[in-house]
């Protein structure tokens, strides 16, 4: 039996740190004979560049065909000047949402080497593991209408919509507290329903649905309560479940917990488990090509791509093993690097990975 990845590296260190993972999914390929096959294709700028599109029918048609997805990243001050709709970004939004890949999730776990990393207290952030649930094919990045218009008084006037349909708060719901069955069976669902009807709706439609979930404790926060309790106190968390633009808010938060936004991956699911994943952080064109940015976000993905999509869980915990075994052996990439241990690029973190695996 053979598995077809397709690879999009995209845009700034995309390419470089899919490349590692590329690597490490080899070495693990090999070791446990999972028969897994590679494709790539463009997405975002790359695409923009080649074809004009930032996602070509081509990568939609190798995207439906492929049993999972590993993405590097998207975006670029070169495409920031692009209408909206063509931008890099629009990939993005666009193959979660034609690929209907609703549920998105962020596991924010410290690795306990890298306590120090943090900006936070060790002893705040120590044994951290949280499971962001956002929803990814929705709410206020997908509602229409949406556009800036000129008014009658000839002023410019920006708009969006924020909408949810129940449905798609029951699917993003069960995911959650499916996932919290398989934890600390504790979900917080994170909305603003002193002020907002949507997500007065969302807050009924999971209260609703915590019925059938009667052995996980369901919990509700106001978004601006969340991200002050996320740093205060973020070991009260198991999973938390929001809609798309605060799980997109809330994650990057999440992430600096745990040292860096370099170290948290993302799986990106639809109802069948089949999934795209990616490192939760952005393109970084600041360091793009300079060989520093850290790839264990996106070995992690890939790590969570065996699991999640392919069912092999033991290659997949083994490619997490590798990365705690590097961070042991004191490797670290400049974004997470702290006195006493060794600076390496982020060719050097990938093979340290690929070497413990083989
Ligand atoms: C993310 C990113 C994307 C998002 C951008 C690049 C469109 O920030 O995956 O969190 O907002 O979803
Ligand atoms: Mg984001």
């Amino acid at each position: 039996m053979t598995h077809k990845i397709l690879l999009l590296p995209g845009d700034g260190i995309g390419p470089e740190i899919v490349a590692q993972a590329h690597k490490v999914l080899r070495a693990v390929d090999k070791r446990f004979s999972l028969g897994l096959e590679f494709d790539e294709a463009l997405l975002g700028g790359a695409a923009i560049d080649t074809t004009g599109k930032p996602f070509p029918e081509a990568t939609l048609r190798k995207a439906q065909a492929a049993d999972a997805i590993l993405l590097g990243a998207v975006g670029g001050p070169k495409w920031d000047q692009l209408d909206p709709a063509i931008r890099p970004e629009k990939g993005l939004l666009a193959i979660r949402s034609q690929l209907g890949l609703f549920g998105n999730l962020r596991p924010a776990i410290l690795y306990p080497q890298l306590a120090e990393a943090s900006s936070l207290k060790p002893e705040v952030v120590s044994g951290l593991d949280i499971l962001i649930v956002r929803e990814l094919t929705g709410g206020i990045y997908f509602g229409e209408p949406r556009g800036i218009e000129r008014t009658a008084a000839g002023e410019r006037r920006g708009y969006n919509t924020y909408v949810y349909s129940e449905s798609e708060i029951t699917r993003i719901g069960r995911l959650a507290f499916e996932s919290a069955r398989k934890r600390g069976r504790k979900v917080c669902s994170v909305d603003k329903a002193n002020v907002l009807e949507v997500t007065i709706l969302w807050r009924e439609v999971m209260t609703e649905l915590s019925r059938e979930y009667p052995d996980v404790e369901l919990s509700h926060m106001y978004v601006d309560n969340a991200a002050m309790q996320l740093v205060r106190a973020p070991k009260q968390f198991d999973v938390v479940v929001t809609g798309n633009m605060f799980g997109d808010i809330l994650s990057d938060q999440a992430a600096m917990l745990t040292g860096s936004i370099g170290m948290l991956p993302s799986a990106s699911l639809d109802e069948n488990a089949k999934g795209l994943y990616e490192p939760c952080h952005g393109s970084a064109p600041d360091i793009a090509g300079q060989g520093v940015a850290n790839p264990l976000a996106t070995i992690l993905s890939a790590a969570m791509l065996l699991r999640y999509s392919l069912g092999h869980n033991e290659a997949a915990e083994a490619i997490e093993k590798a990365v705690g075994g590097v961070l042991d052996m004191g490797l670290r990439t400049e974004d997470i690097y702290t006195p006493g241990t060794e600076k390496v690029s982020t060719e050097a973190m990938g093979d340290a990975v690929e070497n413990t695996l083989i």
